[in-house]
């Protein structure tokens, strides 16, 4: 059978040429958050998925990340950190094993010292994920990087591993690359999806969400008490797990057709049964834990007040924490952002929200 090229299986994304000549080389590329609609949550070895998820790419909230890479002679990768302009080693760690985990795709590393300068437009300490745009940049850097030592390999197969490498990172950073609606994760109605990497949405996306509007209520700025690390593994031997998963490819399916139709009102049944349900696995794994707050829920219930009242389809998200993501039609944004300077923004801490939108993925800088 002839292999169509956007089946790509992990074999093919092993780096096979040597580190070449290059001395030294400098990139820079600005790559968004995202905001799920039907939510990765449970994974399994290797990064791999538990079930499909879809998202938004978001335009304002982005990580920035210069890489000056150097040849060096140790055999192994080296890398400084630096985080807006300073050392911040609680973050090595993590770039560490991001490093470790795209070694055997990428074995060139090894002949290199990597300097990341790396910041968020995004107030640090917002309690907004940064691991999604943090890790989508490292990937795009790296593929400057690879493209630079094998100049005719195709965007295609460039945004591709740049994808897997970045899923590698964090899961959900794979939706961070390219397009405006990414799904990740294999879907039988979804064309070329897979488990390795995130996959642009090819339908024609209804009219009703053109730039669609994400304003982020910042209820909780502090440091999660549950990493999302490990909220994923409390999914194994979780009792509602199967179901879960089944549900996740169901909402796909049926967020697909929405996508594709416009219908708001079942779109905002699908991303609010989401995030509750998010929460809810959250709630019953065991151990269990909260990440809502109390302002959490009196923004939603305000939400549902404000849209039975004016028949405004405006609905809410989370994450994995208490911070709320309210999203809308772009023609109603008048009416909505004078709802939420109103009414929502007293639960945010110190009144701080985040206004943002639809965006296009990651974008080179240099
Ligand atoms: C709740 O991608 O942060 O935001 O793969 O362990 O880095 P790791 O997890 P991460 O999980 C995010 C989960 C979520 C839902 C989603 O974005 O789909």
């Amino acid at each position: 059978m002839r292999k169509i090229e956007f089946m790509l299986i992990e074999n093919d994304f092993i780096y096979k040429g040597n580190s070449g000549k290059i001395e030294k080389l400098s990139f820079q590329w600005s790559s968004p958050s995202n905001i799920a609609l039907v939510k990765y949550w449970g994974k399994k070895e290797n990064q791999l998925p538990a079930n499909p998820s879809i998202s938004f790419t978001l335009n304002n909230c982005k990580t920035i990340t210069k890489m000056d890479i150097e040849r060096r002679f140790d055999g192994n990768f080296t890398f400084e950190l630096l985080f807006e302009g300073k050392p911040k080693p609680e973050f090595n760690h993590k770039i560490n094993q991001f490093f470790l985990r795209i070694e055997k795709y990428c074995l060139y590393i090894n002949d290199f010292h990597f300097v990341i300068d790396t910041q968020n437009t995004f107030p640090h300490s917002s309690g907004i994920a940064s691991s999604a745009s943090g890790m989508a940049a490292m990937a795009m850097n790296i593929m400057s990087l690879e493209k630079a030592l094998h100049p005719e390999m195709t965007d295609d197969y460039f945004y591709q591993k740049a994808s897997f490498l970045a899923r590698l990172g964090s899961g959900s950073a794979c939706r961070s690359i390219k397009g405006s609606v990414v799904v990740w994760g294999k879907h039988s109605e979804i064309m070329g999806s897979s488990d390795l990497f995130g996959v642009e949405f090819s339908s024609k996306i209804h009219d009703n969400f053109k730039n669609y509007q994400d304003t982020i209520l910042l209820v909780d700025k502090g440091e999660k008490q549950v990493s999302s690390t490990v909220g994923h593994d409390l999914m194994h031997n979780h009792p509602f797990a199967e179901k879960r998963f089944e549900q996740a490819q169901h909402n796909l399916s049926s967020i697909k057709k929405v996508l594709e139709n416009g219908d708001l009102e079942t779109f905002i049944n699908i991303v609010e049964s989401e995030a509750l349900t998010l929460h809810a696995m959250m709630m019953t794994s065991m151990p269990y834990f909260i990440l809502m707050k109390p302002n959490t829920l009196e923004i939603i219930n305000k939400i549902w007040k404000f849209r039975k009242e004016k028949n405004i389809p405006i609905c809410f998200t989370l994450d994995a924490g208490a911070n709320v993501h309210v999203l809308y039609p772009e023609n109603v944004r008048g009416e909505v952002l004078q709802f939420i300077q109103q009414e929502l923004v007293g639960y945010c801490q110190n009144g701080n929200y985040i206004c943002d939108e639809i965006g296009t993925g990651s974008i080179q800088m240099l």
